[in-house]
């Protein structure tokens, strides 16, 4: 059993930033750079399960990603399906189960094929919960929310009064997750970027200028520690 934080920590987030950066520094193409992240990623994850961290949520590609050359698009959906393939087994063995938030109708079919594959297979895993958060873009999703609820006072399963925060969050793509805890962001940007922006109305932010690809479990467990001095009041006082 893992000693439990004495702050919880439920839920982090992780804005993996500087992958493209990391790359040209060594001379080397942006696809190396994201490769390089997907290493990292393995590590977090296995990070958290060492510090006791329940949920992962990934920032992998945000809607606003696909404005990027078609590319690098192709190259980062065939690191994906490569990522879910080699790290299958790492999955079962820690019974970890996945689940991805953001539009997936955009996807290629056989990523979309993939990742449901991958989801399906975890189902039933209770060890820990990794979130891949793929063509996701957080107003995008509060529209397909506020939409979804929209529908059912069309058709008078709901009636606007109906409407509470709570509920509403039950039409967020989230549904079932608790809100980030923690929200990490590397390579020295200091924003949401359309990430989370419902769910992290109380998550502390966390920002380091270390690039994804070099970012490991030493700094992991010096955000968590600097987590676990910080005092949540949540609007109250202290
Ligand atoms: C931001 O770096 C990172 C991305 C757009 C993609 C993140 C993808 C990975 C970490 C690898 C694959 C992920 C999984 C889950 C297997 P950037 O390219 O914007 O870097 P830059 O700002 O330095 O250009």
């Amino acid at each position: 059993m893992k000693k439990p934080l004495p702050k919880p920590l439920r839920h982090l987030a992780v804005i993996m930033d500087g992958n493209g950066r990391w790359a040209e520094r060594r001379g080397l193409s942006r696809i190396e750079g994201h490769r390089a992240g997907a290493e990292a990623v393995r590590r977090t994850v296995e990070g958290c399960r060492e510090l006791g961290i329940t949920y992962l949520t990934l920032y992998a590609f945000s809607d606003e990603n696909w404005q990027r050359p078609a590319e690098e698009v192709k190259q980062l959906m065939h690191l994906l399906r490569q990522f879910l393939r080699r790290r299958r087994q790492d999955l079962h063995k820690h019974r970890i189960r996945l689940l991805t938030i953001g539009d997936l109708s955009r996807l290629p079919k056989a990523t979309r094929d993939d990742l449901s594959a991958a989801v399906e297979e975890s189902r039933e895993y209770e060890n820990g919960v990794l979130v891949l958060a793929l063509s996701y873009g957080s107003r995008q999703e509060i529209v397909r929310a506020a939409r979804r609820f929209a529908h059912e006072v069309a058709e008078g399963r709901a009636a606007p009064e109906d409407l509470t925060t709570e509920n509403f969050a039950h039409h967020l793509d989230t549904v079932g997750i608790p809100d980030p805890d923690l929200i990490i962001r590397t390579s020295g940007e200091m924003r949401l970027s359309n990430f989370l922006l419902w769910q992290a109305s109380y998550a502390e932010l966390w920002f380091t200028e270390t690039l994804w690809p070099d970012f490991g479990q030493e700094e992991l467990r010096k955000a968590v520690a600097d987590f676990q001095g910080r005092e949540r009041r949540y609007g109250r006082r202290g």
